[in-house]
């Protein structure tokens, strides 16, 4: 984050930076410009309170002034302690530079400066900035700041300060997230609106390869050979209570209980007309109709929801439909070609791994759709159409409320792709649009769940592990349960194809063993429910602890159940919308019992801006 402005810099950049911890959490650091020639800095391993208390003991009357600059870290190059927190300094101690991203070729570059005689006070690659900023400068940061990043292989956003012009912040961005938000008689830079939305809600977004200068009357954009660039002003759409607490005890239990807002906000305006519309179309109708074979690529919790969408569009579509994790797509070759549709899904819209499975698409002349929750990101700037899931800021770094938005999202491009190709008739896609339009109802009616399943998460806080089954649709289901758990609670979880335990995994059953099960509904799959049955009958007899998410009214299943929750019955594809609350109830609960940061998990962070 970065500001120049009329206030105390250093309570604007704090408070900023609590806005911006969930994005990191390995250290934490702030500068900030006296105009008199002084630039302090304080920095801190570990979390912004360990920063806050060093600020406490020290004093920080050293950091008074208008202009400053922080940062929260998640850990690339170097361990997370003091040395390597940011901001990094030049050996005058005159620029002061954070930096997010991967400096690809920082090696060299520092081989370079180490040639030269400069002493590296860091493991990161994000120091050599500093140094490479302070040799050019000749009193124009922004001139210094752009050969710099001329010369920087990666992705990266810097934002650099100079004790020489303490009136003025510089920022650089490249494949990672700028925004810069404009008050009136102040300015700010930060990765995301949140920590300025406090002070203004005018943003302007940055684009690829750009540098901005701010001062407290504007901002100034160039390419980074210097040319002025007009860049694009937008109003933040949600306000200050979107990204607070509001009474609940952490934020990622607000997000799930958030969860049909987000669903009705994501389908909101995406029916009109009889027909279902997506937010930005730089693609022929045409180009819909010969689609021949879809790619869903993603990372995560965004990945599961891929798997969901594989059933629904190859059900509505008839089209050949290939999930694949994002960090595995451009390694192996995949077949593309211009009538491929590569559907990309990321809430964030940055993470580098879904973006260059972007890049390597379009080279190959896929068209890619994405589905995203931030508006004007990289991944939907870089795709022929967007559909984006206006779930609102998601903090907890667990995603809860974008999985389900993204699932809903995939329904509509299913439908989208089904309207296009006439697989189904309009009265058809109306029909299953308005069944989605159901949905945020029903699943207010799951999170009824939460209440027994934190019961139930307090019985199961001292596991050792625990199993999640499904099958069809309720096999994402399971990845997804065994996926927060273990992020959250830091328990060994695994997620099965019900029908592939007894093919090896059955091997792990012991006694107690608690193994949860996603039941599909007696009505619509009854074969599957049957198998599904059959499946429980044998982790019941080796011992197993069963824990079954089944549909209301669903007597067979008693029996098969040491402990059932219900969830409204709505239709099969639908499912995962009402089955997946529970889960994520159970394993923010199971994490809460067992002490930890339900928000802030160990060694994750919120956007994944690296490889
Ligand atoms: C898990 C989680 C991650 C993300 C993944 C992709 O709770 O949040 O697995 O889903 O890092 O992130 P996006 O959707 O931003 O691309």
């Amino acid at each position: 984050m970065g500001y120049t402005g009329h206030r105390p810099a250093l309570d604007v950049v704090l408070d900023g930076l609590r806005r911006l911890e969930y994005r990191g959490y390995d250290s934490a650091g702030v500068a900030v410009l006296d105009g008199d020639g002084g630039l302090a800095v304080e920095r801190k391993a570990g979390r912004l309170a360990n920063l806050e208390a060093r600020l406490d003991e020290v004093g920080r009357d050293t950091l008074t002034g208008g202009t400053g600059m922080g940062h929260t870290r998640w850990a690339t190059h170097g361990a997370p302690i003091d040395r390597n927190s940011h901001p990094h300094r030049d050996t005058t101690g005159r620029t002061a530079v954070v930096h997010n991203g991967i400096i690809e070729n920082f090696a060299q570059l520092r081989a370079e400066l180490e040639a030269d005689g400069v002493e590296l006070a860091s493991d990161t690659d994000s120091e050599t900035a500093a140094h490479l900023v302070a040799r050019i400068y000749d009193g124009d940061l922004a001139a210094a700041v752009r050969t710099v990043c001329r010369r920087l292989e990666g992705a990266f956003t810097l934002v650099v300060t100079h004790a020489d012009e303490p009136d003025k912040v510089v920022a650089a961005r490249r494949s990672s997230p700028l925004v810069v938000g404009v008050g009136v008689g102040e300015t700010f830079l930060a990765s995301d609106v949140a920590a300025f939305i406090e002070h203004t809600r005018d943003a302007v977004e940055l684009g690829q390869d750009q540098v901005v200068t701010i001062t407290k009357d504007g901002y100034e954009v160039t390419d980074f050979h210097g040319e002025p660039v007009v860049a694009k002003p937008f109003q933040v759409n949600w306000d200050l209570s979107a990204a607070e607490k509001g009474g609940h005890d952490y934020f990622m239990l607000k997000e799930i209980e958030e969860q049909p807002e987000a669903l009705a906000n994501t389908l909101r305006g995406h029916f009109a007309d009889g027909r279902i519309v997506l937010d930005e179309q730089r693609l022929a109708d045409q180009d819909l109709r010969d689609v021949d074979k879809v790619f869903v690529v993603a990372c995560g919790t965004a990945y599961h929801s891929g798997l969901v969408a594989k059933y629904a569009i190859e059900h509505w579509t008839r089209l050949p439909v290939e999930c694949e994790l994002a960090s595995e797509f451009r390694y192996r070759d995949p077949v593309l070609d211009r009538d491929t549709l590569v559907v990309a899904i990321s809430q964030s819209g940055e993470t580098a791994d879904t973006l260059e499975a972007v890049r390597h698409a379009r080279e190959q002349k896929a068209r890619v759709l994405a589905i995203c929750n931030t508006n004007g990101a990289q991944i939907p700037r870089e795709s022929d159409a967007v559909l984006y899931t206006h779930a609102g800021p998601e903090i907890g770094v667990a995603a809860t409320k974008t999985f389900l938005a993204q699932i809903a999202a995939n329904y509509l491009v299913g439908l989208a792709l089904a309207q296009a190709r006439g697989t189904k008739y309009p009265d058809e896609v109306a029909r299953e649009f308005h069944e989605l339009e159901a949905m945020p109802a029903a699943v207010q009616h799951a999170l009824g769940t939460v209440g027994q399943v934190r019961e139930l998460a307090r019985e199961l806080a001292d596991s050792k592990a625990i199993l999640f089954l499904g099958r069809h649709v309720g096999f994402p289901v399971a990845l997804e349960g065994a996926l927060k758990l273990k992020e959250l609670a830091y328990m060994h979880a695994e997620g099965f194809a019900a029908g592939e335990l007894k093919h090896g995994p059955i091997a792990l059953i012991e006694d107690q063993l608690p193994v949860v099960v996603v039941m599909p509904s007696p009505k619509g799959r009854a074969v599957l429910h049957s198998k599904l049955l059959s499946n429980i009958s044998e982790i019941q007899a080796r011992g197993a602890r069963t824990i079954v998410i089944a549909e209301e009214g669903d007597d067979t299943v008693k029996p098969f159940a040491d402990h059932l929750i219900e969830v409204p019955a709505v239709p099969t594809l639908l499912q995962p919308l009402v089955s997946s609350v529970p889960l994520q109830v159970l394993a923010a609960e199971i994490a809460r019992s067992r002490g930890y940061d339900v928000d802030k998990p160990r060694n994750l962070a919120k956007s994944v801006t690296v490889e």
